[in-house]
C-alpha cells in the first residue's frame, strides 16, 4: 500500500483562485499516477489531495514492495520537476509525504466495478504517511524486510497507529540500488523450459474453447518438477476465469475439500461469514441458472454449510452445473492441484464432468505426482519430464552468481528437478564450501537447520497447519513468542523463499503457502513428537475458535489434527486422562464427518473415517460400540464385506459384554442385514423373527432410529421372499419412523424400496401412481430417486394403457438420468421401458429399448439386473417368432439369475415353455411353465402371477387342453384383474373368447 498527500505547500488556497488550484492539482495527480504506474502499481483512488495506490493486487509479484519504494522515489523525482513549473507559473511548490506499508489487503473485484481495498495494511500506509515530514518516505517494518536488500533505510521513532495497542516502526527511504533486484536469497527463477508443455496445454484450451466442450487434462510428474509453477505460469497467458483447488495431504476423508475452495473462491465466500452470507453468495452467482437455487442447494450440503444428504451424484450434478454457470461468460480453467491425494469420491466427480458436461468452455487442468495413474490410468496425462541440463543450467543462473564448478556441481546433483536445483543454490550461495547432500530431503532439512532459531521454531508450528497457513495460527501456537517478533520471523521466511504470501482464508488474517509442499514436510519432520502432540491440540482448538459456526466445513481437519495430537501422544506412551480426552474429541469430529459422507451415499468415505473414529475409542468402549453398527453398515455399502462382518460382530459381542440392549438389538438387526445381502445360505425368516423381536424391545426403549431398522430389515427380508403387502407395511412403518427420527439417510433407501414394491406388489395402479408421486415429492429432487420412481410410475401408466405418457415419462427418466450421470439407474431403465413397449405392441421399439439396456448392463459387468433384460429380450423375440433367437436369451437369463431372483426365473421359464410348445415338445414346456408359476404363486407380485399362468396357458392352449386353458387364463384375469392391469387383462378377456388369437405363428 502507498499513501501520498500534499503535506506542504506555499500558501496554495489564499493566493490562487480556484482555476489555477485545479490546474495545479490535476498536473500533480496525473504526475503521481504515471510514477506509479510505471512501476506496476495501481492508483486506488484520490482522496482529497492523496492518492492511495496499491501493488501486488490482482497479481503479486515477488517484488511488489521493491517496486512500490521505487515508484515513491520516483514521485518525488517527478514531484521536483513538477515544482519548477509550478514555481515558475503561479509561485507555489508542493511538498508530499509518502507512507508505505505492506500486508494483507482485501481486494474487491475491479471487474464488477468494486475498486476498494481495504485492511489492516491501508490504514497503516495511511498512518505512516501522516507521519512523515514533508519530501519524506515512511516505510513500515514488513515493507522494510521486503526491501532492505536493495534499500538504504533509517530507523525513525515508531508511530502510533489507530488499533494498534504498540507503536509501530517506521524506516526513512534514503535510497533504493538501482538495476535488477537482488534478493538476499535467490529469488524463483525466470520460467525456463517447458515450450513444448506450454504448446500442448494452450493446444488443449483453445480446442475446449473453439469446441465449446470440457476436457480433463492432468499432468504428471514427481514432487518438485514444476507441476504447479507450470499451470500458474499457463493461467497468466490465457483469457479464463480460473479457479484452483487442492487436495490435502490428510489422507481420507475430505473427499469435497477442493470443490469447496472453488465455490468459496468463485461465490467470495470467507472462512468467517456466517452460514446465511455463504449460502447467500453461492445463491447469486447462480440467480441467472433456472435450475441456480437447486444447484446452491446441493452445493451448501456438499461444503457442509446445511444439514442434508445430497449423494455424491447430485453433488457432481451440482458442481458441474456450478461451473457450466461460471463458463457462460467466458472460458473457465479449473485448476485441480494435487490430485494424488484426492478421495476417489472426487475423481469420480471430475470424471463425471468431463464426460457429461458439453455446450461450453471448461478446462479440468488436473496436477499431480505420477501415482495418480494407480488409481485412473485412462486419463489423459501430459508428462513433465526433468529440466534439460541447458535449461537447469539457465535456472542456476538465473538465481545466481555461482562459479563455473559449483555450478556444474548443482546441475549433476539436481538432475533437472527445478525444486532441486532452486534449494541446492540457495545452498552454496548461503555456505559455498558446502558438501551437497544427496536427496532433497537431506538438503531441505539442513537448510531448515541453518535458519535463526525463532524463524526454525514459526516455520515448524506453521508447518502443522499445512502446505497453506494462516499467521493466526502461528500466533496462537507460539504464545512464547511476540507479536513482532513473529511478523519479522513470517517475513524473514518469506524473504527467504521459503513460504510466499497467500489469499487467506479469514480476513483480518494474512496467510502463506510454503513455496512447495516437500519444504512443509521437511518442516513438520524437525517437530519432536511430544511438541507435534500439543501442537496439533492447540491448533485444533484455535481452528475450531477461527471458524464459529461454519464448524461443520472443517470437521475433517478438526479430526485429523485431534487424531495426530493422540498419535502422537501415545507413541511417546503417554495414554494419560488428556490423551484420552484428546482421542475422544477426535474421534467425535471424525464421527460426524463419517456420518454425513454416509448420508450423501460416500460409502468407501464413510467407511473410512467412521473407522478411523473407532480405532481411536479403543479406550473407550461404550462409545465405540455405539459406532460399530454404523461402521459395519458402511462397510457393507462399500463392498468390504470383511469390514462390515468384523466391526458387527464385535458390536454383537460388546453389547453382550457391557450389557447394552439397545446396541445389541441394533447390532444384531445390522448383522443380520448384512447375511441377507451376503450369505446366501441365510434363512429369511430368521432375519423377520430377528427383527420382530428387535421391534419390541425398540418400542421399549422408545428408539425411532432402531425401529426404522427393525422394520427395514423386515422390509427387505419380505421383498427377498417377493411379499409385496408385508414389504409394503414393513418400509411404510420405516418410512414414517425415519421421518419422526429426522434420518434423511436412511430415508432415501426406504422410499426407493416402497417405490419397487408399489410397482410389483398388489397396490392397484391408480393407487400406486399417486404413491409414487409422494414418494417423488418426499425424494426432495433427489436423482436417483426420482428417475427410478418415475421408471415405475412410466411402467404403472402403461398397465392401464396410457402409452403416451409412460412413454414421455422414461424418456423424461433417461433425459434426468443422463444429467445426473446415474449409470447404473440408466441402464436399469430399460427393463421397464421395454416391458411398455411390448404392451403397447411395438416389438420393435422394445426390441430396441431392451438391447440398449443389455449393452450398457454388459459394459457395467453388472449381472442381477442383466438377467432379467435377457428374459425380457427373450420374450420380446419370442412374439416375434425369433425362437432361436429368444431361447438363447432364456439360456443366458438362466446361467446369470441367481435362484432368489424371481423375476428371471420366472420369466426365462415361461418364454422357453412357450418356444417348447410351438416346437412341439409339449411335455417339457408344460413342467416349465408350470414351474413357473409355482414359482410366482408364491409370491403377491400380482403381475407376475398373471404373467405366468397366461403363459402356461398358452401352452395348455397348443397342448389342445381346452379346459385346462381357461382355467389358467381365467386365474390369469383375476390377477389382472386386481392389479388394475387393464392392457393385460383386456389382451386375457380376448384370448379367453378366441383363444386361437394368442401364440399361432
Ligand atoms: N520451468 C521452471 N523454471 C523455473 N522454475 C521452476 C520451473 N518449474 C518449477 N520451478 C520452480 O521449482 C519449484 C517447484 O515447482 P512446483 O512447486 O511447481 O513443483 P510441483 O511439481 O508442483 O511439486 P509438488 O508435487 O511437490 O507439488 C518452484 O519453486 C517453482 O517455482
Ligand atoms: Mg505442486
Amino acid at each position: 500500500m502507498l499513501f501520498c498527500d500534499v503535506s506542504g505547500s506555499t500558501g496554495l488556497g489564499e493566493r490562487l483562485d480556484a482555476e489555477s488550484v485545479r490546474e495545479i492539482m490535476l498536473g500533480y495527480f496525473g504526475e503521481m499516477r504515471r510514477a506509479i504506474e510505471r512501476h506496476g502499481g495501481t492508483v486506488e483512488k484520490f482522496i482529497g489531495d492523496a492518492v492511495m495506490a496499491v501493488f501486488g493486487v490482482p497479481v503479486a509479484h515477488e517484488d511488489d514492495a521493491v517496486r512500490a519504494v521505487r515508484a515513491a522515489l520516483d514521485m518525488g523525482d517527478r514531484l521536483v520537476e513538477l515544482n519548477a513549473q509550478f514555481d515558475e507559473r503561479f509561485g507555489v511548490r508542493l511538498a508530499v509525504g509518502i507512507g508505505l506499508f505492506s500486508g494483507e489487503v482485501v481486494a474487491g473485484d475491479a471487474s464488477r466495478g468494486e475498486a476498494l481495498v481495504t485492511g489492516d495494511a491501508v490504514n497503516i500506509a495511511a498512518r505512516l504517511e501522516q507521519a512523515a515530514s514533508p519530501g519524506e518516505i515512511l516505510l513500515g517494518e514488513p515493507t522494510y524486510r521486503l526491501v532492505r536488500h536493495v534499500a538504504e533505510v533509517e530507523r525513525v521513532e515508531s508511530i502510533d497507529a489507530k488499533g494498534k495497542s504498540e507503536p509501530v516502526p517506521a524506516y526513512r527511504l534514503l535510497s533504493v540500488a538501482s538495476g535488477r533486484s537482488e534478493s538476499v536469497r535467490p529469488a524463483g527463477g525466470q520460467m525456463v523450459g517447458r515450450t513444448k508443455e506450454f504448446g500442448a496445454l494452450r493446444a488443449v484450451f483453445s480446442d475446449v474453447v473453439t469446441h465449446r466442450g470440457c476436457r480433463l487434462c492432468v499432468v504428471l510428474g514427481e514432487a518438485g518438477i514444476g507441476k504447479s509453477r507450470l499451470a500458474a505460469e499457463f493461467q497468466k497467458t490465457i483469457a479464463a476465469t480460473v479457479v484452483y483447488g487442492r487436495c490435502l495431504p490428510y489422507g481420507e476423508g475430505i473427499t469435497y475439500s477442493p470443490l469447496a475452495q472453488i465455490v468459496k473462491q468463485a461465490a467470495g465466500i470467507r472462512d468467517e461469514d456466517s452460514v446465511e452470507a455463504a449460502r447467500s453468495g453461492i445463491s447469486a452467482l447462480l440467480a441467472s441458472d433456472p435450475q441456480g437455487s437447486r444447484i446452491a442447494l446441493v452445493l451448501a450440503q456438499a461444503l457442509g454449510l446445511m444439514a442434508g444428504a445430497a449423494s455424491s451424484e447430485d453433488i457432481a450434478w451440482a458442481a458441474r452445473k456450478f461451473l457450466e454457470a461460471l463458463a457462460r461468460d467466458g472460458p473457465v480453467v479449473v485448476c485441480l492441484d494435487d490430485l494424488q491425494w484426492a478421495e476417489t469420491g472426487f475423481l469420480d466427480l471430475i470424471e463425471s464432468t468431463a464426460a457429461l458436461s458439453s455446450g461450453l468452455p471448461i478446462l479440468l487442468l488436473g496436477l499431480a505426482r505420477p501415482e495418480l495413474l494407480l488409481q485412473r490410468p485412462r486419463w489423459e496425462a501430459l508428462r513433465l519430464e526433468p529440466l534439460a541440463a541447458g535449461e537447469a543450467a539457465q535456472l542456476v543462473v538465473e538465481l545466481a552468481d555461482l562459479d563455473d564448478g559449483t555450478r556444474s556441481r548443482v546441475i549433476a546433483k539436481a538432475g533437472g528437478n527445478p525444486f532441486f536445483v532452486e534449494e541446492l543454490v540457495a545452498a552454496v550461495v548461503e555456505e559455498p564450501e558446502l558438501e551437497l547432500p544427496a536427496t532433497l530431503d537431506a538438503l531441505l532439512s539442513a537448510r531448515l537447520d541453518r535458519l535463526r532459531p525463532i524463524e526454525r521454531l514459526l516455520i515448524e508450528r506453521a508447518a502443522v497447519e499445512g502446505e497453506v497457513f494462516h499467521r493466526g495460527a502461528v500466533e496462537a501456537l507460539s504464545d512464547d513468542v511476540s507479536g513482532p517478533s513473529i511478523t519479522a520471523a513470517l517475513d524473514a521466511l518469506a524473504a527467504a523463499e521459503l513460504v510466499r504470501p497467500a489469499q487467506s482464508s479469514f480476513a483480518g488474517d494474512v496467510s502463506f503457502r510454503f513455496r512447495n509442499i516437500l519444504i512443509r514436510d521437511a518442516a513438520y519432520r524437525g517437530i519432536a513428537k511430544k511438541v507435534r502432540a500439543q501442537l496439533h491440540e492447540r491448533f485444533a482448538n484455535w481452528l475450531l475458535e477461527a471458524v464459529g459456526e461454519r464448524v461443520a466445513e472443517h470437521e475433517e481437519v478438526l479430526g485429523y489434527h485431534l487424531e495426530q495430537s493422540y498419535r502422537s501422544l501415545t507413541a511417546l506412551g503417554n495414554a494419560d486422562a488428556h490423551a484420552l480426552l484428546v482421542a475422544g474429541r477426535a474421534a467425535g469430529w471424525l464421527a460426524s464427518a463419517g456420518r454425513r459422507a454416509f448420508g450423501r451415499g460416500d460409502m468407501a468415505a464413510a467407511a473410512g473415517l467412521l473407522r478411523r473414529a473407532a480405532s481411536l475409542l479403543q479406550v473407550d468402549p461404550p462409545r465405540r460400540l455405539e459406532l460399530l453398527p454404523e461402521l459395519g453398515k458402511a462397510c457393507r455399502f462399500a463392498g468390504d464385506r470383511t469390514g462390515a462382518e468384523a466391526a458387527l460382530r464385535e458390536a454383537v459381542d460388546q453389547a453382550a459384554t457391557l450389557g447394552d440392549r439397545r446396541l445389541m438389538t441394533l447390532s444384531r438387526v445390522e448383522h443380520t442385514f448384512m447375511r441377507l445381502y451376503t450369505d446366501p445360505g441365510v434363512e429369511t425368516e430368521d432375519a423377520i423373527r430377528v427383527a420382530e423381536e428387535a421391534l419390541g424391545i425398540f418400542a421399549e426403549l422408545d428408539d425411532e432410529r432402531g425401529l426404522a431398522q427393525a422394520w427395514a430389515l423386515i422390509g427387505h427380508a419380505n421383498w427377498l421372499l417377493c411379499r409385496g403387502a408385508r414389504m409394503e407395511e414393513a418400509f411404510t412403518r420405516a418410512l414414517e419412523c425415519t421421518q419422526r427420527a429426522g434420518d434423511p439417510r436412511e430415508q432415501g433407501w426406504v422410499l426407493r424400496m416402497l417405490a419397487l414394491v408399489y410397482y410389483h406388489g398388489p397396490t392397484p395402479v391408480e393407487r400406486a401412481i399417486e404413491r409414487c408421486e409422494d414418494i417423488v415429492r418426499l425424494g426432495q429432487g433427489h436423482g436417483a430417486i426420482e428417475v427410478s420412481t418415475r421408471a415405475k410410475i412410466a411402467g404403472l401408466e402403461a398397465m392401464r394403457g396410457r402409452f403416451d405418457i409412460a412413454r414421455e415419462l422414461y424418456l423424461q427418466c433417461r433425459k434426468v438420468g443422463e444429467e445426473f450421470g446415474l449409470g447404473p439407474v440408466l441402464a436399469a431403465l430399460p427393463n421397464y421401458s421395454g416391458p411398455i413397449e411390448l404392451l403397447a405392441g411395438d416389438l420393435d421399439a422394445a426390441e430396441r429399448e431392451l438391447r440398449t439396456g443389455f449393452e450398457a448392463l454388459q459394459a457395467l459387468g453388472e449381472t442381477s439386473t442383466l438377467s432379467t433384460n435377457a428374459a425380457l429380450l427373450a420374450r420380446t423375440l419370442e412374439l416375434q417368432g425369433r425362437l432361436d433367437e429368444a431361447e438363447r436369451f432364456t439360456i443366458l437369463s438362466e446361467q446369470k439369475a441367481s435362484a432368489d431372483d424371481v423375476a428371471s426365473q420366472i420369466t426365462w421359464r415361461g418364454v422357453r415353455a412357450r418356444i417348447l410348445a410351438r416346437r412341439g415338445r409339449l411335455e417339457e414346456a408344460q413342467r416349465l411353465a408350470r414351474d413357473g408359476a409355482g414359482i410366482a404363486a408364491r409370491t403377491d407380485f400380482l403381475v407376475w402371477r398373471g404373467e405366468t399362468l397366461l403363459d402356461l396357458a398358452q401352452v395348455l392352449w397348443l397342448s389342445g387342453d381346452a379346459a385346462a386353458f381357461s382355467a389358467s387364463a381365467e386365474e390369469a384375469l383375476r390377477f389382472f384383474d386386481a392389479k388394475g392391469h387393464v392392457v393385460l387383462r383386456d389382451l386375457t378377456r380376448a384370448v379367453i373368447a378366441k383363444p386361437v388369437a394368442l401364440g399361432t405363428p
